[in-house]
């Protein structure tokens, strides 16, 4: 896939995220693992319902800016999203957002792997919850990389969810299946 396509993919699924109510405010990042070792990373502070092409910063295996528009930084979660693509080489694709019901879920310290949909495991698995880190910390990579192997996303105590795949849409579709289990987990 061209890079350029790749970044539509990317704001596409930041304008998807941010339709679904997902992600307020600033919430969320995104990311991706570029074929040469570099990654591509939506900014810190900026509505997903803006990203556009242009706004996306190309970085390095440390978080280092290789490219980018003058003034925008890279997510201030970057540091988790680089620690997801360390731990499971196979990831290609990392999403973070704050949806409704799996962050509930994750509030409440309640995993969600009870086998009452076969769909949601048939598609993620059970999905655990990661002990509370401080945003933005080294803390919060340190929280989530237990995970990373062998599971398809992971619950992020008082503060969101957090889902990775072989591609950004295999981790896209992997966060609405979590979101979809969490909300029918809550109705049942
Ligand atoms: P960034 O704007 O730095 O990506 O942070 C958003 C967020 O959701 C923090 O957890």
């Amino acid at each position: 896939m061209q890079i350029e396509e790749i970044k539509d993919q990317i704001c596409d699924v930041c304008h998807k995220m941010w339709q679904l109510g997902w992600v307020a405010a600033n919430d969320g990042n995104v990311s991706v693992r570029l074929e040469d070792g570099t990654f591509l990373a939506t900014p810190t502070g900026m509505s997903k319902s803006f990203i556009t092409p242009d706004k996306l910063l190309r970085i390095d295996a440390k978080g280092n800016v290789l490219e980018g528009a003058e003034g925008l930084r890279p997510s201030s979660e970057i540091k988790m999203h680089l620690r997801v693509y360390q731990e499971n080489p196979s990831v290609m694709g990392v999403v973070h957002a704050h949806p409704v019901y799996a962050t509930s879920f994750a509030i409440a310290g309640i995993p969600l792997d009870e086998s009452i949909l076969s769909e949601a495991m048939l598609q993620i698995g059970a999905i655990g919850v990661a002990h509370y880190a401080e945003p933005g910390t080294y803390d919060v990579p340190d929280s989530i990389a237990p995970f990373c192997k062998d599971y398809a996303a992971v619950l992020m105590s008082n503060h969101g969810a957090l889902a990775w795949g072989t591609s950004l849409d295999e981790a896209y579709t992997r966060m609405e299946v979590l979101e979809n289990y969490a909300h029918i987990s809550y109705v049942v």
